[in-house]
């Protein structure tokens, strides 16, 4: 499969497997299914409370750990330097990991969370920084970030985001944010790649996936892998689990991804911060 190489020289297979929503058992099952069907990245957050369930999938899947890449990340309300690192902790234990590959901050600081969001996001990003060198993580990123939360976080960072996680489907796929980050050299990473199932019955995508006698999810993610975008969708079924990393039979056309980039928005499903309210996203 296509890795993706970060800005710090690590690299990212192009299709992942997410956890979101995999409740206890479910979620050990997904991710030991997944990693024995060929999947190589993991995404869970310490807000997903499924981190204990992630790591013994890895376990119980016996794939060497060094053969597998691991996400987690730090919640928006642990923004500081003492507790980006004891969450950070928290973590490994939960996952019984000694390290993790790529640790993001799950959303940035907003005006309504901290008097100083800048300062917020910059301490904890001074805690990721340490903790990379201490040799615990792998890569450091960030999710959910608008190019006015990275231009503040460039002001004291010592390392550059290697990734930005962001919402990225055929209904609201951001491309200013993505434009931005790949001129930074920051790879995109999308989350909701199916657009949760809403877009899967829109005509344009039925068409395409009619033509090459394929399903629409395999459309949206080959979509999304040709911007150069990696993607890690989410399933506890075992037929889309492995119906999900199957996507690279066919290729579309520039004039297939122009039309896919075009179809309407389907509107943010996030809860971003409301730091810039006139700003078109
Ligand atoms: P399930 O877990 O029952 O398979 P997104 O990643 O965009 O948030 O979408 C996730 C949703 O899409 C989940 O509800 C998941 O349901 C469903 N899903 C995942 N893979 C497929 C697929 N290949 N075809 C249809 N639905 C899918």
């Amino acid at each position: 499969m296509k890795e993706m190489v970060l800005n710090d020289g690590n690299k990212l297979p192009i299709v992942g497997f997410g956890t979101y929503k995999a409740t206890e058992q479910e979620g050990i099952e997904a991710v030991k299914f997944a990693l024995e069907n060929g999947y190589r990245l993991l995404d869970t957050a310490a807000k997903y409370n499924n981190e204990e369930a992630v790591g013994k999938g890895i376990k119980l899947s016996g794939v060497p750990r060094e053969e597998i890449k691991v996400t987690t990340k730090l919640w928006r309300e642990n923004l500081s330097y003492e507790e980006a690192k004891s969450e950070f902790e928290t973590s490994l234990q939960k996952l019984q990991l000694e390290y993790i590959d790529l640790y993001l901050i799950h959303w940035p600081a907003n005006a309504k969370n901290y008097d100083n969001w800048q300062h917020a996001n910059a301490e904890a990003w001074r805690a990721m920084e340490d903790l990379q060198i201490e040799g615990k993580i792998k890569s450091i990123g960030v999710s959910n970030f608008w190019p006015e939360h990275l231009e503040a976080l460039f002001k004291t960072a010592r390392v550059f985001p290697a990734i930005n996680q962001i919402e990225f489907h055929p209904g609201y796929w951001q491309p200013d944010v993505t434009a931005y980050c790949k001129a930074k050299n920051i790879t995109v990473q999308s989350w909701s790649p199916l657009g949760r199932g809403e877009i899967l019955n829109n005509n344009i995508l039925k068409s395409i996936a009619k033509k090459y006698q394929t399903t629409v999810a395999k459309v949206c993610l080959r979509w999304v892998t040709q911007h150069d975008v990696i993607v890690i969708p989410k399933s506890t079924t075992k037929e889309r689990i492995k119906e999900n990393i199957d996507i690279f039979s066919f290729e579309l056309t520039q004039e297939e991804i122009q039309e896919i980039n075009a179809i309407p928005k389907l509107g943010y499903s996030g809860e971003h911060p409301n730091l810039w309210p006139d700003r078109e996203s």
